[in-house]
């Protein structure tokens, strides 16, 4: 039976393998109030089969959400499915608890769920994707995902691509697993079928000039180790939540489930050429699911060396560069954006955090079900509670005998040691997942800013879905510390003006009580200024460089986060 069905994916492979289908490239939306229809559809994997399948606005994945940094956006994700409740997470956004999308932000069939919230993080790209208890590998593998490109001034000022679909293209990478029936199925390691934008044997024109490409591994399982067919070189400029310094030179460029990257690549001299964008999943290490092997030598996942892909270099996205565009962008910036990680000697805790299988036996260290420090996902238990503004060092260890993908919500992180050693370049940026490998350990640092609920808890998981469905997840509260902090302060009761604020000007600000104390903190979260005033209407002068600050507002018994973020021109 499972050799039968081996052959029929060969054949299903052989028979595609030979068409190139244009690449989808999603739609986009801005503005700051959005309408996201969850809805089930069906999409052609096979000729003239439909498949059932899920997207947002579609039949199968979503749009793209165009936001700027520091508007002020209402999202309305609206429930279409007609059979199963949905969530829908903003993965790598920094907003409060109740507007993240959680398996507690349950949508019914038929209703809709409205968060709103400033736009705080900087330039990056993220996405969205259901995130239900139980439920977040079969509603992203059926489809729903989208992409999130937040905008910012910093960013808009440097010299780098971004004509969305043209020289910015965003790629999301899945690999799906079919049933003989073709339905979509999960929990399989037959994902044969790969697809970059939904799109299978993908073809995409770029121009003859420095391209910009978003890549995001939106598989529920696989990693791939990204290069190019002719091995030529790229830039990474990108990590999960942002720019990086300066960009990097690289060729391969690894991702697991959940992270992404911005690469540059300099087509400039490749007029009438074509390229690969490859996989090469021989050079995975071991233990990563997408290698030859898992398991270290230990009992291996069951027919995992039967799926043609493990372990295999294979084409991604063929790339046929024609005439450059006007106003190309010709060559690679030098630098990008400084930024400051969190000062490890600044924590003021210490976390451990270890996987570990639910059952050690040699099939349980590969096969799971996993659990984080002994514990498998309980929605009505707290693993941990922290406070506002702690800076705290994680100490990931992997007990298993596979690499499992830690995410956390709300905050990037600064990875400060991996396996006792120094960090990769490319992971040293801002990130929000970090790929741990088999008996090996990772250390990050990270700092609650912001937001904080005694209720509400975030999310902490392996990005591996169908081991975040089996539990190998928790959640954190981010508490208030001694002094009341108002999670988000309405516009009405606090104003600040003008906004932007020209050089020189002053900065005006109403509040609803006497103020004692403004602190204005920039993007580091460095507070730059901060000023005593006893009073609930006061001008304050600005002598700060142009660029974002957020104003916080110290009144006697609380602290309060004013929701719009002051920019400085
Ligand atoms: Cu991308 Cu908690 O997930
Ligand atoms: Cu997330
Ligand atoms: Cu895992």
């Amino acid at each position: 039976m499972k050799k039968n069905l081996f052959i029929l994916f060969l054949l299903l492979l052989t028979t595609f393998v030979q068409a190139q289908n244009p690449l989808f490239i999603p739609p986009t939306l801005s503005g700051t109030n959005f309408q996201l229809n969850v809805q089930a559809g069906t999409t052609q994997f096979f000729p003239n089969i439909n498949t059932p399948t899920y997207g947002v606005n579609g039949n199968l994945l979503g749009p793209t959400l165009i936001l700027n940094q520091g508007d002020f956006v209402t999202l309305n994700v609206t429930n279409n499915l007609t059979n199963t409740s949905t969530t829908m997470h903003w993965h790598g956004l920094h907003v409060a608890p109740e507007n993240d999308g959680g398996p507690h932000q349950i949508i019914p069939v038929g209703g809709t769920w409205s968060p709103s919230f400033t736009v705080l993080n900087e330039a990056g790209t993220f996405w969205y994707h259901p995130h239900g208890e139980n439920k977040t590998d079969i509603q992203v593998s059926k489809g729903i995902a989208g992409f999130i490109l937040v905008k910012d001034p910093i960013e808009a000022a440097l010299a780098l691509p971004r004509t969305y679909g043209i020289d910015d293209i965003p790629l999301v990478v899945q690999t799906k697993s079919f049933d003989i029936l073709h339905q979509i199925q999960i929990a399989s390691v037959f994902d044969t079928v790969l697809l970059v934008n939904g799109t299978r044997n993908a073809y995409a024109n770029a121009p003859a000039q420095v391209i910009r490409l978003r890549l995001l591994n939106g598989s529920s399982e696989r990693s791939y180790m990204f290069g190019f067919s002719n091995n030529m070189n790229f830039h990474q400029i990108a990590t999960d939540a942002g720019l990086v310094t300066a960009p990097i030179l690289e060729n391969r460029l690894r991702l697991s489930p959940g992270e992404r990257a911005e690469i540059l690549v300099d087509f400039g001299t490749m007029s009438g050429d074509s390229v690969n964008l490859m996989s090469y999943g021989s050079e995975l290490a071991t233990g990563i699911i997408g290698a030859a092997n898992v398991g270290n030598g230990m009992a291996s996942i069951p027919d995992y060396h039967l799926n043609p892909l493990n372990g295999a270099d294979f084409p991604l996205l063929k790339l046929r560069i024609s005439a450059p565009t006007a106003n190309a962008i010709t060559s690679i910036p030098t630098t990008l954006v400084p930024f400051t990680p969190w000062n490890v000697t600044t924590a003021n805790v210490n976390r451990t955090i270890t996987f570990a299988p639910e059952i050690m036996s040699p099939t349980g260290m590969v096969e799971g079900p996993f659990t984080i420090n002994g514990k498998a996902y309980n929605m009505d238990s707290m693993n941990i509670k922290t406070y506002l503004n702690n800076v705290e060092v994680w100490t990931l260890t992997n007990q298993t005998m596979i690499a499992h993908p830690f995410h956390v919500h709300d905050e990037y992180f600064f990875v400060t040691e991996v396996n006792g050693g120094t960090v990769p370049l490319n992971q040293q940026g801002k990130k929000d997942v970090v790929l741990v490998m088999p008996q090996q350990s990772v250390k990050f640092v990270v700092k609650f800013r912001d937001f904080a609920d005694n209720m509400m808890p975030y999310m902490y998981h392996c990005h591996l879905l169908h081991h975040e469905d089996d539990g190998m997840m928790g959640q954190f509260l981010v508490q208030t510390a001694g002094t009341n902090i108002s999670k988000s302060a309405d516009n009405e009761i606090i104003s600040l003006f003008p906004n932007p604020l020209v050089k020189g000007e002053k900065l005006h600000i109403k509040a609803e009580e006497k103020v004692l104390t403004v602190g204005v903190y920039n993007y580091l979260g460095q507070k730059v200024l901060e000023k005593n005033v006893f009073s609930s209407d006061f001008c304050l002068e600005m002598p700060l460089e142009t660029g974002v600050y957020s104003v916080v507002l110290y009144t006697a018994d609380k602290q309060i986060i004013t929701k719009s973020l002051l920019k400085l021109q």
